[in-house]
């Protein structure tokens, strides 16, 4: 086999974010652009010679094409073997669990997320460590580190390896194995929840609808709802992985999954409705009537967790990120349980989960896991509300109602100015930052400040400390508002406002969540000058 090694240059702006690199997919288009991340990744990790690496993604626009680079570049750099599931294809979650079930070197998933995807949308590509997990900063510090001091890669000159067919083939001396991208992960859930229950729920008449938004979730919910658990033929919508998600915005939220959210608050719609991200790691769950707020799906999954067999002996813990609500936190202390608030991004959970200190992990950002993986995962979370509708015979109204009056009601909305000017973005949190001493005491649409401060995380596993991780304001009374700029976007800036609110009188539970929250975010705009510093009437997005 020749190798090519080909003269390169730093490319600015390599450098990963809260999930490894996402650019324009013209950018990662450009010549060496792919060549030299990829290069990079390697030689940040210590060079792949002899290692096995798991290779896949969610089938967006130029999958198939870097991933036959990142083959090619493997063989050329000395790697042993790669696993890639059949087309290039695995969901976020499967690649964790394929790196972790194969005990490989870790693995390259080709992402972008809920991003949208296509020639002129975006692309991304992440290194996952051996524990199935993204790469924790010290480890993408060095991958970054590494773009900025390249001066060639090596490539293999070859012919696209066949990834249509299961089996195994060579890449000069590397082995490549291809392998059916649904059927471990499929086994493993097989293995955490009661699959005979469910089937019996099903088979009784119960409805759903999973809208797999055109993205990677569509062959695993059709093999695992429909195949083995016997749902209705067309329970799962938009179920074949286009590489533009059917020009959709692959994000499973009210917003970008309005149809499914429209049906399910609507009059006869099915019993459960659930949706997945282009990768497959998140997840939005709705009853009949119901909308599950992530923050509340964590908690009412932490509080029935046990009801599954993968968690029959009880839970170790758990962990939410910080903008995440404080509902789990009372479960938690019901349970006795450890519960820990880091900061944005699954990655932060690897550690809380290798050590045992964790099993499950939310966020706000419509994400659940536990730690049968190291990511997130969109289709556990809808198993495990499938498994504790099934053991209790509720609905998924009554269940949250229930939780409700048990643990009070955080009222939860995320509220996000998308592609803000860099520049304005940056002057309304820095100024934010620049006051917050000044804060406490003071009131705002009629809240009074009780503290404010800057979020920065101390790992207890590994004494890591991470700072600068997000603005929050609490309230007397117990209110809350936190500030985040977003860490995955592709243009300008994203300003991210959390409004949080404890209700615990048994008469104001079933209020609407905007009119719940309305001062908080009346207090939150006056606070950070957000309609001044943005030009913005109103958000883009709330969730
Ligand atoms: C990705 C990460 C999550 C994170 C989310 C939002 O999905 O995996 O862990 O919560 O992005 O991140 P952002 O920085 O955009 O708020
Ligand atoms: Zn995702």
């Amino acid at each position: 086999m020749e190798i090519a090694t080909i003269a390169s240059a730093p490319i600015a702006g390599q450098k990963p974010g809260t999930s490894g690199l996402r650019k324009r997919t013209r950018v990662f288009m450009e010549p060496h652009y792919l060549e030299n991340y990829v290069q990079s990744i390697f030689d940040g990790i210590g060079g792949v010679a002899g290692k096995t690496l798991v290779v896949g993604g969610d089938g967006r626009y130029f999958n198939d094409r870097a991933a036959q680079v990142i083959l090619r570049m493997m063989a050329a750099n000395g790697a042993a073997k790669a696993i890639v599931g059949q087309g290039a294809i695995l969901s976020t979650p499967a690649a964790s669990h394929l790196i972790r079930l194969r005990g490989t070197d870790g693995g390259l998933i080709l992402s972008a997320s809920h991003n949208p995807g296509g020639e002129d949308a975006d692309f991304g590509l992440k290194y996952n460590t051996p524990n199935g997990g993204p790469a924790p900063e010290a480890v993408t510090d060095r991958i970054f580190a590494a773009t900025q001091a390249i001066g060639e890669y090596r490539i293999a000159v070859a012919q696209d390896v066949d990834l249509s067919t299961v089996g195994t083939t060579r890449l000069g001396d590397m082995e490549v194995e291809v392998v059916d991208p649904v059927s471990d992960y499929a086994a493993l859930m097989e293995r955490l929840f009661d699959f005979e229950a469910i089937r019996a729920l099903f088979a009784g008449g119960f409805t759903m609808r999973f809208d797999a938004m055109h993205a990677v979730t569509g062959p695993y919910a059709r093999e695992i709802l429909e195949g083995r658990l016997g749902a209705a033929p067309g329970t799962v919508v938009n179920a074949t992985p286009l590489p533009d998600f059917g020009g959709g915005h692959p994000d499973p939220n009210p917003t970008w999954a309005k149809e499914l959210y429209d049906l399910l608050m609507g009059e006869g719609g099915p019993d459960f409705g659930a949706a997945s991200d282009g990768d497959g790691d998140r997840n939005m769950v709705l009853g009949r009537g119901a909308y599950v707020s992530p923050s509340d799906s964590l908690a009412v999954l932490t509080a029935h967790a046990t009801k599954a067999p993968g968690y029959r002996g009880g839970l170790k813990g758990v962990a939410r990120s910080m903008p995440t609500s404080a509902a789990v936190d009372r479960v938690a202390e019901a349970l006795g349980i450890g519960c820990y608030e880091t900061p944005t991004g699954w990655k932060f959970f690897g550690n809380l989960l290798d050590a045992g200190r964790a099993t499950l992990c939310g966020e706000e950002s419509f994400g659940t896991g536990s730690d049968h993986v190291r990511e997130k995962d969109g289709l556990w979370a809808v198993l495990l509300w499938l498994n504790i509708l099934a053991a209790t015979g509720q609905s998924v109204k009554a269940l949250l109602e229930a939780h409700w009056r048990t643990f009070g009601r955080n009222y939860y909305s995320r509220h996000d100015y998308e592609d803000v000017e860099s520049e304005k973005a940056n002057a309304l949190y820095d100024g934010l930052r620049a006051k917050l001493a000044a804060l406490p005491g003071q009131a705002f649409a009629g809240l009074t400040v009780e503290s404010a401060d800057e979020f920065a995380y101390d790992d207890p596993v590994d004494g890591s400390r991470s700072e600068r991780q997000g603005l929050r304001i609490g309230f007397q009374g117990g209110s809350r508002a936190v500030f985040r700029l977003s860490g995955t976007g592709t243009v300008g800036a994203t300003l991210r406002v959390y409004l949080e609110r404890v209700e615990t009188d048994p008469a104001g539970l079933s209020r609407e969540a905007g009119e719940a929250l309305a001062d908080v975010a009346r207090a939150a705009d006056e606070i950070a000058g957000i309609r001044a510093h943005t030009g913005r009437e109103g958000p883009d997005v709330v969730t």
